[in-house]
């Protein structure tokens, strides 16, 4: 079994992160990333409201006795939310790893943090954010890169060069996403310095994910070319599955329509994708990776096999 940094740290059975989504790492989906040997990480974001999160956490609670993570998301959002009365409800509930992702890291939220044992991880896409969060306290940060599912900065810095600069600049463990779809994946990064593994995108192709079976059809047919990159020109750059209504998006950007850009870009269409399985309705955040999914095995059956790909490469090197 891999050891590192950071598995002994959070106590997991492997160095994998299960990227949290916006209204996919639910109670139940998380659960399941963390009973296959992963930290699961749920997205506080999608319940809004201290009550209804709390009872998301309670049933995450029930559902694992391993370790699981709770995001704070701090991207810019149409709709915001209070995120310190969040904040709040997982400190009460006893998490015990919280994540946050964004650019700033959270320096009011610190002391909570501290005070209250928690382990601290930090998301963001540049060094210069990752630096920041490490002098605030921050236990462990991932970085991504430009390959990834979702925000991806403005520097454009892929994983191959993101992770290893990362690992130089900082003293604290380093966690790398983008791209990562197999064993192959897993030990570059490890390879490259860091302490685990984060990956998003690979995961709709899931069984247990919670979107629609149409959309999960049609992300195992597209190829490594099928992403674009939108919302630049509102300084919010996401990579995403290039479908209908990002080429909308593309089209109103090249227009110079902003404000029709974040409507046409709103998460309530992605949620409408999710449940209905309009494949076109909305935008969804996905990775170069996506091009390298060919099934949809369980959650256990996807850890334990990119698991044993990257054991045998490491003892192919080694021999
Ligand atoms: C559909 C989807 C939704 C996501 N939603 C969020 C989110 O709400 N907050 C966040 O911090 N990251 C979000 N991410 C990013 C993932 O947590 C993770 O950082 C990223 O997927 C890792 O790169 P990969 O997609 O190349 O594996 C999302 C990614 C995807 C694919």
């Amino acid at each position: 079994m891999l050891k590192t940094k950071v598995t002994e740290m959070l106590n997991l059975k492997y160095p994998i992160f299960a990227g949290n989504m916006m209204n996919v790492t639910n109670p139940e989906f998380a659960a399941a990333c963390s009973n296959a040997g992963a930290l699961g990480i749920l997205a506080s974001v999608m319940y809004r409201k201290p009550e209804p999160l709390r009872k998301a956490i309670n049933q995450l609670q029930a559902l694992t006795d391993k370790p699981f993570a709770v995001n704070v998301n701090l991207f810019p959002m149409l709709m915001p939310v209070k995120q310190i009365d969040l904040v709040k409800v997982m400190i009460e509930e006893g998490v015990k790893i919280i994540e946050t992702s964004g650019h700033k890291a959270p320096e009011k939220y610190v002391p909570l943090f501290k005070e209250n044992n928690v382990t601290w991880i930090h998301k963001c896409a540049g060094i210069r954010y990752a630096l920041t969060a490490e002098k605030l306290g921050a236990d462990i940060v991932e970085v991504v890169g430009y390959e990834n599912g979702g925000a991806t900065g403005r520097f454009d810095i892929g994983t191959m060069v993101l992770t290893p600069a990362s690992v130089d600049a900082l003293k604290i463990p380093i966690v790398a996403g983008g791209g990562i779809a197999d064993g192959r994946g897993v030990v570059a990064v490890l390879s490259l310095g860091a302490q685990a593994a984060l990956i998003g995108s690979r995961l709709l192709l899931t069984k247990e994910c919670p979107i629609h079976e149409n959309l999960k059809n049609a992300l195992l047919k597209a190829g490594i070319y099928d992403t674009c990159l939108v919302m630049k020109s509102v300084n919010a750059t996401h990579r995403v599955w290039t479908n209908k209504a990002a080429q909308k998006v593309l089209e109103l950007e090249k227009a110079g329509k902003q404000n029709e850009v974040f409507n046409a870009a709103a998460g309530t269409k992605t949620k409408e994708m999710y449940d209905e399985g309009n494949i076109d309705a909305g935008i969804i955040s996905c990775s170069q990776s996506i091009g390298l999914a060919n099934d949809i095995p369980t959650v256990k059956e996807y850890f334990d096999r990119i698991m044993k790909e990257a054991e045998e490469i490491i003892q192919k090197l080694n021999s």
